[in-house]
């Protein structure tokens, strides 16, 4: 699973340009599933048949990242963020562009005033000596992720797009291993998801499925003064029971940690007080649908150095593996 999740993280795909995980994740998966297609917002759906409950798994491809909004005569580029990030995740960062330009990303240094640093004070340096040079590789609009490595230590795996590419790992390591499904299952590679959980919403409007499940990152509480939250990375994978967008369904609420509790694979139960995820808008679609999700417990979210344990990534697969049977 390591190689997969290195694939994946390494994609690029930040928000409305997930094109490039999107053919990564198709290539994974064709030899494995009934059918799929790429609908009308971008999302990658595929269908394994079966005559019994139509079963919605979702994992967003896309990843937080920067677009660029302006260039100046002297080819820096100034920026603005795709998705919820701090200015100071990317001081001293280095990014990549969808064609491969990479850039470092640093602030103006006089009169710097790190306490509020803004966007409007950063910019991005691709090495280019004018606004021409510059737009040859890079034109306002264009999106860049963060350039980092995955980093495997022990059980703990570090690398950018850990959100929501571990969800994303997950749903392909199911596919690969399911044969035969009694339920029809709907693997949903939704896109836009940071940026206002948009992809999974007509996704689901097209689909109805009769549950669905996101599978996700979600924050932890167990690194130094950390804001309080009972998930801890490396306890296994988390139930989620509510966040900012919903309260988990009670059916695949218990279904998750059912099939969590009689096969022995640890698990936790996640109430996330701020964030949200592909549930929150499936589950107010098509009429109403009953949904939750279950977490990959993940550090450092939205930075370069997003940090999970491969043994809940594991887990995850074994618990979505028996709920798809049961529900
Ligand atoms: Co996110
Ligand atoms: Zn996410």
């Amino acid at each position: 699973m390591i190689s997969l999740l290195e694939k994946l993280t390494q994609a690029f795909g930040v928000s409305g340009n997930e094109e490039q995980v999107r053919d990564l994740i198709c290539n994974e998966i064709k030899d494995y599933v009934d059918s799929y297609h790429v609908d009308a917002l971008g999302n990658l759906i595929a269908v394994k048949k079966g005559s019994g409950r139509k079963i919605m798994l979702a994992a967003h491809m896309d990843e937080i990242g920067v677009m660029a909004t302006h260039i100046d005569d002297k080819g820096f580029i100034r920026f603005t963020n795709i998705g919820g990030i701090s200015p100071h995740i990317f001081v001293g960062q280095k990014v990549r562009f969808a064609n491969g330009t990479c850039g470092a990303i640093f602030y103006e240094e006089k009169d710097a005033d790190m306490k509020n640093l803004k966007f409007s004070k950063m910019y991005i340096d691709i090495g280019a000596s004018s606004r021409a040079e510059a737009e040859k590789k890079v034109k306002t609009g264009d999106t860049a992720c963060f350039l980092s490595n995955l980093t495997v230590q022990g059980e703990f795996a570090y690398s950018k797009a850990m959100d929501d590419r571990c969800g994303c790992a997950v749903l392909v390591e199911l596919i690969r291993n399911l044969s035969q499904t009694s339920n029809e299952l709907y693997f949903v590679f939704t896109v836009q998801e940071e940026v206002g959980l948009r992809g999974a919403r007509t996704a689901a409007f097209q689909i109805v499925p009769d549950i669905a499940i996101a599978v996700d990152i979600t924050r932890t509480g167990d690194t130094p003064e950390a804001e309080l939250m009972e998930v801890q990375c490396g306890k296994g994978p988390a139930v989620k029971i509510k966040d900012s967008n919903i309260i988990a369904h009670p059916e695949v609420k218990r279904l998750l940690a059912d099939c969590a509790g009689k096969n022995n694979i640890p698990f936790q139960y996640e109430v996330l007080e701020r964030g949200g995820t592909d549930a929150g808008a499936i589950h107010i679609t098509a009429g109403g649908i009953p949904s939750g999700a279950l977490s990959i417990p993940c550090r450092y979210i939205h930075s370069p150095v997003e940090c999970i344990s491969l043994r809940d990534l594991e887990n995850a697969v074994k618990i979505l593996r028996e709920a798809v049977k049961q529900a």
